[in-house]
């Protein structure tokens, strides 16, 4: 028999009293029911080791950057730079100066002994162009494990591995953080120590196109130096939101990367599960 158009109601009405999450920016009291017993608010340091096993775990970020104001030399020479002879051809309206664009960028965590993410920066991309022209930088990855939108759908699944995400199993309860700092060419020395081309194709296997020296465009591969991390762990009641210090970031051990589990990662997952170090 189908469920009456009231009860239903009721059933959603009441899912959503249980499911509804707190305010995502109080560390404030629980506001619903914690089931699991040992569960606590994560420390500093294990939020920032969770911070490093979700930068090895994932490979796409999104870069955000400022646009330039267009510069009094080209503006009194009518002497255009390249960079505004594309900013002719992209069409970009001039009270987009100073507006901040965040675009999907691949990365690789291939110098993991300094938590510095790696990029294979192409010159005529937005991101770059913009840092170039004196933009600030940062970065902002996420962790979603299993591609699930809505809140009722938790409450009728079953799965084993979705009943280890310990929050209402959402994008919004996931951890999430953005990396600010600065841009430097990785050095052919380092690029050769720490293996970085295979490091970074084996995360991205189509950037074989625009390796450095590829024919189509001008690319190089770019250290993210990491300075300042601004961490978003989850619902206020149960992670933690706020900055996390820079000395915690660089000193994660990667023993300690693969040894955290991450909400919504299978608890006994054998061995390291995640990407290999190379
Ligand atoms: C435009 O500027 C460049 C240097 O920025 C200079 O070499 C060139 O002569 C200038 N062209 C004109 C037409 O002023
Ligand atoms: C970059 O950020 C600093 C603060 O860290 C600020 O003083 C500066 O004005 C910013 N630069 C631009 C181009 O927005």
């Amino acid at each position: 028999m189908l469920p009456s158009i009231a009860s239903l109601a009721l059933l959603i009405a009441s899912a959503s009293a249980h499911l509804l999450p707190p305010s995502e920016h109080t560390q404030e009291t629980l506001q619903g029911p914690v089931q699991d017993e040992d569960y606590h608010i994560p420390t500093i340091h294990e939020s920032t080791v969770m911070a490093r096993r979700i930068m090895h775990l994932s490979s796409i970020s999104t870069l955000i950057t400022t646009f330039p104001a267009p510069s009094l030399h080209s503006i009194l020479s009518g002497n255009a730079s390249d960079d505004e002879q594309l900013t002719t051809w992209e069409n970009r309206p001039p009270e987009m100066a100073g507006s901040p664009i965040g675009l999907m960028e691949y990365y690789a965590d291939c110098e993991p002994a300094s938590g510095n993410p790696t990029l294979l920066a192409i010159n005529i991309a937005s991101p770059y162009k913009n840092y170039a022209a004196g933009s600030n930088i940062s970065m902002h990855i996420r962790w979603w494990p299993t591609q699930t939108n809505s809140y009722l759908s938790s409450l009728f699944s079953s799965s084993r591995e979705e009943e280890d995400i310990p929050t209402p199993h959402t994008p919004a309860a996931l951890p999430r953080f953005s990396l600010h700092g600065r841009l430097e060419p990785i050095s052919a020395a380092d690029l050769a120590r720490h293996v970085v081309p295979a490091c970074f194709m084996a995360a991205h296997p189509d950037s074989a196109l625009w390796q450095p020296g590829n024919d189509i465009h001008t690319s190089q591969y770019m250290r993210f130096v990491v300075e300042h991390i601004y961490w978003f762990g989850g619902f206020g009641d149960r992670a933690r939101i706020g900055w996390l210090p820079v000395d915690e970031w660089r000193s994660v051990t990667r023993a300690e990367v693969e040894a955290m589990r991450l909400p919504g990662e299978e608890k006994r997952r054998k061995g390291w599960g995640g990407r290999d170090w190379l």
